[in-house]
């Protein structure tokens, strides 16, 4: 595994590969990887040659009195981990190689940023779909992987890939779960024994509201009622938002159509932990 540090070698290598026909796909993460990052790789060295994983926790995307400081950093287990899931070329920039001083350019997608984790976190968006331009500008992929655990995320860069022409397929990897259904997260080392405990109300409220769906109850209000009620369970959890929303455009969806996709939205902090899971399905 080649492990870069500059862009300037980043570009050059990728430009290389490319000449030499090679298909390049990049998985953009910031470390503290498990095994929803490595599923990504898997998927990415189904679909190209050469699999560049990029570690980068960037701080534009963090708000002001966020983790960024305390969020988990182990570069050398992720180097043993991504050697390991074969990935090709490690790329793992320092903050003054993304943003040199006096650093000004931002990407922005309106609209479907200005709800849910947009709406929590203002400029979060921004600081996401910055980087992500940024890293495939470096990596120049043919193909880029994202995981629907960030759904909303997901729906942001499928928007600016589209809006921007970039010349790039999106993939996007399912969600990987621990035993017990808690959706892997970096951030979920951050709980305690206890919340942890109750963190799995949130895979239990998707199981609730995925058989209610395929019990033939469409009635959204009650769907939501019911992952609401069914929420109140875990004590020391407060709920974010709970919403079932068309699948492109993250508005709350006003009925359920057939042949249409949708995503059951929920975000859930126990203390300032903010868990995120949800379920895509098309009717
Ligand atoms: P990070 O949280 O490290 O996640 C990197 C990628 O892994 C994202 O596409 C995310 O959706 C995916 N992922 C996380 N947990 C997963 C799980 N349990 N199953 C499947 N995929 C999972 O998301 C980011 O980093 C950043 O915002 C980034 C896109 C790298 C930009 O900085």
């Amino acid at each position: 595994m080649k492990i870069i540090h500059t862009v300037a070698e980043m570009q050059a290598h990728s430009e290389s590969l490319r000449n030499n026909g090679q298909t390049l796909a990049v998985v953009p993460t910031m470390g503290a990887l498990h095994a929803g990052h490595l599923s990504l790789v898997k998927l990415a060295k189904s679909r190209a040659d050469q699999v560049i994983l990029s570690v980068f926790v960037n701080p534009l995307q963090f708000g002001a009195n966020e983790d960024f400081d305390k969020y988990p950093r182990d570069i050398k287990n992720d180097e043993h981990l991504a050697r390991q899931a074969g990935v090709d070329i490690l790329f793992y920039p320092s903050r003054k190689e993304l943003y040199p001083e006096h650093y000004h350019s931002y990407v922005c997608v309106d609209t479907l940023t200005e709800y849910f984790e947009g709406d929590i976190r203002p400029d979060h968006f921004k600081g996401v779909t910055t980087v992500v331009s940024k890293l495939f500008n470096i990596t120049k992929p043919h193909v880029a992987v994202f995981g629907e655990k960030d759904a909303q995320q997901l729906a942001v860069i499928r928007k600016m890939t589209r809006d921007l022409n970039f010349d790039i397929d999106i993939l996007a990897g399912s969600i990987v779960r621990e035993k017990d259904g808690l959706a892997m997260s970096s951030r979920n080392v951050y709980l305690s024994k206890a919340a942890r405990v109750e963190a799995t109300i949130l895979f239990k409220t998707i199981e609730l509201v995925k058989s209610s769906l395929n019990n033939g109850f469409h009635d959204i209000e009650a769907l939501l009622a019911q992952a609401k009620t069914n929420l109140k369970k875990a004590p020391l959890a407060t709920v974010d938002y709970v919403q079932l929303v068309d699948a492109e455009t993250f508005k709350p969806a006003q009925s359920l159509l057939q042949g249409k996709a949708y995503i059951f939205i929920l975000a859930v902090k126990f203390g300032s932990t903010r868990l995120l899971d949800n379920l895509h399905f098309t009717m």
